[in-house]
């Protein structure tokens, strides 16, 4: 549990470092958009957060192989929808390892592999899976920030 409330201070400390971005809140209302990113998602994020991005099985209770946390679901029914855009898009981008020090996981980032508009993508095809409340209040936090 302290190690856990490490990993989230560490986060905030970075995540406040780092600039909002203005192009944000990511809507779900281009379907161009929606196609790009599942076609991203499928090259790249699949393999982890599974098809339909509903995660990997017990991500909740479970450790992987190596004692790593599994991968969540992105669907709307794990814990990305409470992060707004400039957080997720970080994440994408920046990887849990780059955010955090001394980073023992598999969220890595992807930087070298997507522009920041594919990461807009990506995030509007995960949007594409929320449900309504769900969509509305995460674009609601996501105007003002974090
Ligand atoms: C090698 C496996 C792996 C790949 C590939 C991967 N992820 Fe992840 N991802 C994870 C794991 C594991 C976590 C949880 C990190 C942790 O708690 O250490 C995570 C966390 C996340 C989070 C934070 C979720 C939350 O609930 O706060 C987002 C967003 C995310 N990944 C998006 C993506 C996207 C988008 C891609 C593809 C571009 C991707 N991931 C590729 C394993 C992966």
């Amino acid at each position: 549990m302290k190690k856990f409330l490490l990993f989230i201070a560490a986060f905030v400390l970075f995540f406040s470092e780092v600039h909002a971005n203005n192009h944000f809140p990511i809507t779900r209302d281009n379907k161009e958009a929606i196609a790009l990113g599942q076609k991203l998602y499928n090259q790249n994020c699949v393999a982890c957060h599974q098809p339909n991005l509903v995660g990997q099985t017990n991500w909740k209770t479970k450790l992987d192989a190596d004692g790593h946390r599994l991968a969540p679901p992105l669907n709307g029914t794990g814990h990305a929808w409470h992060h707004s855009d400039a957080m997720l898009h970080d994440v994408i981008k920046y990887g849990y390892a780059n955010m955090i020090k001394n980073y023992k996981g598999k969220m890595m980032g992807f930087a070298k592999v997507l522009s920041d508009t594919d990461i807009d993508h990506v995030l509007a095809y995960m949007k594409s899976f929320w449900p309504e409340d769900v969509y509305q209040h995460q674009i609601k936090l996501s105007k003002h920030g974090h």
